[in-house]
């Protein structure tokens, strides 16, 4: 067992929040994609919690089709298997749910002030920390299990970084210095503060956890564009609507919500 290994399993005993979710811990040297190991244990019946984690990804996978840089040993590669008994529109909530467990997590456990760019991106001074990836696997219509990827860039020197990310991607501990982060801590942090806000809105819904997004997001009240089928629009984001898709009003007062894709912060 690893160094990493030991310290996180004990972090994880220890942890008394964690006593709901019984899925259990597989640490891993390297994969291909965390996402597909904890597919992989979704299929085969892992219960709700189950986490994955990995040392280094050869083909970590981004939104919309891009791939995620996840060097070893510096960041922290995760995917957790959940459950939910939700209609396949409510998935989206479940993005901003682990963006703000994500974002807590950061500020608690290294004093780092990230911030949600809609729908999940964790910013630190305008470049992203963190990225996150919620997959649904569904059958004759009803979801059967999430997969919530996490990617937290925790360790990472400006070095670290391949040509077309640096300026666009930071680290906690390009953040603090060079003082570089436990990453066993902040791993334990992540999952006490998902299950916390998972369990919270299966009991009362999105209500608090929208409260908490806005409380944490950098995007509202900032002017942003965006590409749509119908071509470019512009407008100021207001807040989120009841799906968690992202509510903007245009310079003739016009309202409207954005439910999926990429935005600019302008
Ligand atoms: C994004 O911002 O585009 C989402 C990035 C998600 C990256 C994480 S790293 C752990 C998990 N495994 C993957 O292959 N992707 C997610």
């Amino acid at each position: 067992m690893s160094n990493y290994e030991t310290l996180l399993l004990a972090r994880l005993k220890g942890n008394t929040s964690l006593s709901g979710w019984t899925g259990g811990l597989k640490l891993l040297e390297t994969v291909v994609s965390t996402q597909e190991e904890a597919k992989k244990l979704a299929e085969n019946g892992a219960p709700e919690g189950t986490a994955v984690i990995a040392e280094e990804q050869t083909g970590g996978r981004g939104r919309m089709g891009r791939k995620w840089h996840s060097p070893k040993g510096k960041g922290i590669w995760m995917s957790v298997v959940l459950r939910p008994n939700l209609p396949l529109m409510s998935t989206p909530q479940l993005t901003l749910l682990a963006g703000v467990a994500v974002c807590r997590a950061i500020r608690r456990a290294t004093g780092v002030e990230a911030g949600i760019k809609w729908p999940n991106d964790l910013l630190v001074s305008g470049r992203k920390v963190c990225g996150i990836l919620l997959e649904s696997s569904l059958s004759e219509g009803q979801l059967q299990y999430c997969i919530a990827g996490i990617g937290i860039d925790a360790n990472l020197a400006e070095d670290d970084y391949p040509d077309f990310l640096k300026g666009v991607g930071t680290s906690l501990m390009i953040e603090r210095g060079g003082l570089p982060v436990d990453r066993t801590d902040l791993a334990g942090t992540v999952l006490a503060e998902l299950e916390n806000l998972y369990t919270l809105y299966l009991e009362q819904g999105f209500g608090p956890i929208k409260e908490l997004w806005d409380s944490l997001s950098v995007t509202l009240g900032r002017q942003i564009a965006l590409n749509t089928a119908q071509g470019r629009r512009g407008g100021r984001a207001v807040g989120l609507d009841s799906d968690g898709g992202l509510l903007l009003q245009d310079d003739k007062g016009q309202w409207f919500s954005v439910c999926s894709g990429e935005i600019e912060m302008i």
